[in-house]
């Protein structure tokens, strides 16, 4: 999408309105883009179920078609024929449009033997270093150079399994490394691996494929070798983020909801935060009734961890339930260097948030009023869209494409529980 066309919308919000109904949670995002990556390796097709209609999943498809790959789209299955790979070299607007793209270096190496792709630079969250994953698969075999932004990759013959330990349980780094050594020569064993629910998710992928993993979900991952993968029918799971945040729109606008279709065992910290700020919580199989207290509460503290701690992603969301909370609420980023942007664009709707260096301290306050803020990325774009929710008159949403890429059709799944949004196109005047 040009730049041109990402400054011409907004969300107008009419706030104060109370949620209720039901919602059904769509597929994970951050499942998604990993098993699309490992659709590379599969010499026959595969199917992926309950696939979420993204910007950033359609990237990962224009990756897929880039390479040579068929990939073919009917509602939220998407069909992976990857038997004609035949280029290694991921364009940079690609790269650059989605800093996750780093996750098909593995796969295509593994196939191809070689690759080339730009750096993924940095983005909203801070810089994004990507040396856990060269670092583990140059162990593996594979030479890297690093030059004018471009890396240049090459394996003589196969990756070669091996014992990796990651200094820091890096999502991308673990999926960049099962996709590696599913099928190397040898045995991998990943120490300090990422325990997601995602990465799960991706080894029960792979597994179904006929790749042999593992302790996926642990802390030790083990990935032997096998010659070529098949293709599998697979459904993505459900998106705890997304659950998240559709949690957080019932509790700050004082409503209610049924979620449909997510995994409450995936959100071992989050539910309890929401307890503690006064929700009710009912959980039945893959449903999820949430009610909201009259005035919320304060949630005392939110550290962000590895899975199973609290997670990263839900902090913005969780920070814009707590600006209306009858208390102090702290929360300590410790995941990623600025994942605070959203607090600036929380003060001009009324919040009274205080930053120093990891740590926000949010003092609640009775009541938000709409003014026109921008998304500064995906989840603090999702945070000012629950807090516009809540707001006294109309909040003014831009940066709507932040949001696009983790949320589907997030203004009309709101509006159909008693929302009031509309996307719209900027005036001109206001370009
Ligand atoms: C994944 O990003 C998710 N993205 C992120 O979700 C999520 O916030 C993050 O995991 C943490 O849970 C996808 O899965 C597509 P990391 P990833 O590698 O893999 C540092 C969203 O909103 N690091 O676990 O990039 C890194 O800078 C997105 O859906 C290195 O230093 O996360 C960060 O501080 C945002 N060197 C920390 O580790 C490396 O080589 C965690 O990064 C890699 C990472």
């Amino acid at each position: 999408m040009g730049e041109r066309v990402l400054r011409l919308e907004r969300l107008r919000i009419e706030g104060s309105r109370k949620l209720y109904g039901e919602l059904t949670v769509h597929g994970a995002k951050n499942s998604t883009l990993p098993i699309l990556a490992a659709s590379l390796l599969c010499k026959s097709e595969a199917v992926l179920h309950n696939c979420p209609a993204l910007s950033d999943v359609d990237t990962a498809v224009r990756i897929l078609r880039t390479l040579g790959c068929r990939v073919r789209r009917e509602r939220d299955v998407l069909a992976i024929d990857s038997s004609q790979l035949c280029d290694d070299e991921i364009p940079e607007n690609l790269m650059r449009e989605m800093r996750s793209s780093i996750v098909f270096l593995g796969a295509v190496v593994s196939r191809l033997g070689k690759a080339r792709l730009s750096f993924p630079g940095g983005c909203e969250l801070g810089p994004r270093p990507i040396d856990l994953h060269l670092t583990a698969l140059r162990k593996m075999g594979l030479s890297i150079r690093e030059d004018h932004g471009c890396l240049e990759c090459t394996v003589p013959g196969r990756l070669k399994g091996c014992p990796i330990s990651l200094s820091f349980p890096s999502v991308g780094a673990t999926e960049n490394v099962m996709l590696a050594a599913a099928c190397a020569e040898g045995t991998t064993v990943l120490s300090n691996a990422a325990r997601e629910p995602e990465i799960c998710d991706l080894a029960d992928f792979l597994n179904a494929c006929g790749a042999r993993i593992s302790g996926a979900g642990g802390s030790v991952i083990v990935i032997e070798g096998v010659e070529s993968l098949g293709g599998c029918e697979h459904w993505v799971i459900p998106d705890r983020i997304v659950a998240a945040t559709y949690l957080a729109a019932a509790a700050i606008t004082g409503g209610e909801l049924l979620l449909q279709h997510l995994d409450c065992s995936h959100l071992p910290l989050v539910l309890p935060a929401f307890e503690e700020s006064g929700c009710l919580l009912k959980s039945e199989g893959d449903q999820l009734w949430v009610k909201a207290p009259e005035r919320l509460r304060p949630v005392k503290s939110v550290r962000t961890m590895p899975y199973p701690g609290f997670p990263t992603d839900a902090q913005a969301p969780v920070m814009a339930v707590t600006s209306l909370a009858d208390g102090t609420s702290v929360f300590v980023e410790n995941i990623f260097e600025s994942r605070y942007k959203h607090v600036g664009e929380l003060l001009r709707l009324g919040a009274n948030i205080k930053v120093e260096g990891r740590v926000a301290v949010v003092e609640g306050v009775p009541g938000l009023s709409g003014a026109p803020v921008m998304a500064p990325d995906l989840r603090g774009g999702a945070a000012l869209l629950l807090a516009g929710l809540a707001a006294e008159g109309t909040t003014l949403l831009t940066g709507v494409h932040h949001l696009d890429r983790g949320y589907e059709a997030i203004e009309e799944r709101l509006s159909s529980v008693g929302a009031v949004i509309h996307r719209e196109f900027l005036p001109d005047s206001a370009e």
